[in-house]
């Protein structure tokens, strides 16, 4: 089987897949919409610390000094932003994969329409507190969002699925950790709240992933071992991104030791991918593969941590 829609056979398998995972779709939308809680981005804002700019309105121009945050949270909450703010080039992603008719398309407009209030809520935040410079933030969007952003599982079905089970959750967890660290309490609270909708994103293709692994464990078996290898976050097409992943990283908001052990295992697990009885050869194959991709993603986390803490140290030596 072939979930790639760029062949012919490849459109036929993906065809008769979204037609037998419907009924899936449907009962986690259904599922969704039960436990999904109504909010409002407005209220999350503190609309009293906000003042005009300069510009037509003649107010105060921004200054680094006026932002109470320090500059990895800055870092890291534009980067966050960017990434939501490119949510056209995702539905377009997804409603060409998915489809609009039916449960899929259901879920997709409803998908992109929780999605929408995360940019808006975040962007809000940090203007009204200042906390970032709005040209520069602005002319970032603008850079951003024209380069748009083409999904490296474009067009398979199966790889999307596992693509987006591990990003929703790796952006749950990002944004929580950028809360926890920015020292801002109302910041802390939004990116709580913004992270409870990716963490439903994250449950519903989740279940999905389980569905299909039931459907044609071969195929989806393969398609993890590929998406793990060639993870990448959605925002990777932020200018500068290596250096900013780097700060985040050692400031522990998202590095290779919460990507192995909070986001690909717990997946992982919960999809029994390492536990599967129901494998072919193909599948077997992948899954050898997937274990020891996962024992270099285990050392290098811990290469990682090793660097970071004698930096750490060495700092601290410094300092003292
Ligand atoms: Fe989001
Ligand atoms: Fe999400």
């Amino acid at each position: 089987m072939s979930t790639d829609s760029r062949t012919a056979a490849g459109q036929a398998d993906q065809t008769a897949l979204l037609y037998e995972l419907e009924p899936v779709v449907e009962a986690n939308l259904n599922r969704h919409l039960s436990v999904a809680k109504e909010w409002f981005p407005h209220a999350y804002v503190p609309w009293s610390q906000g003042r005009d700019f300069d510009g037509p309105l003649g107010g105060e121009a921004w200054e680094p000094g006026q932002s109470k945050l320090d500059e990895t949270a800055r870092t890291s909450l534009i980067l966050n932003l960017l990434t939501e703010d490119n949510l056209p080039s995702y539905h377009h992603e997804i409603a060409l994969l998915f489809g609009r008719d039916g449960a899929w398309g259901s879920w997709v407009h409803r998908w992109t329409a929780e999605e929408g209030r995360h940019g808006t809520a975040i962007r809000d935040y940090l203007l009204t507190t200042r906390a970032v410079d709005p040209v520069a933030l602005e002319r970032a969007r603008m850079n951003h969002m024209s380069t748009g952003y083409v999904s490296m599982n474009s067009r398979q079905l199966v790889n999307s699925v596992a693509y987006v089970s591990f990003q929703e959750l790796a952006t749950r967890i990002s944004h929580r950790n950028t809360g926890n660290y920015s020292g801002d309490p109302l910041c802390e609270q939004l990116l709580a709240r913004v992270a409870a909708d990716e963490n439903l994103h994250m449950v519903f293709y989740r279940n999905l992933l389980s569905a299909a692994f039931d459907a044609a464990p071969d195929t989806v078996m393969e398609a993890v071992l590929d998406v793990v290898k060639r993870f990448e976050m959605p925002g990777a097409t932020v200018e500068n991104y290596t250096r900013k992943s780097v700060q985040i990283a050692l400031a522990g908001i998202y590095n290779l030791r919460i990507h192995h052990d909070e986001v690909l295992i717990p997946v992982l697990r919960h999809v029994r991918a390492l536990e599967r009885t129901d494998l072919g050869p193909r599948g077997e194959r992948a899954r050898e593969e997937l274990s020891g991709v996962l024992d270099a993603l285990d050392a290098a986390a811990r290469r990682f941590e090793e660097k970071r803490d004698a930096r750490l140290a060495r700092r601290a030596q410094a300092g003292a």
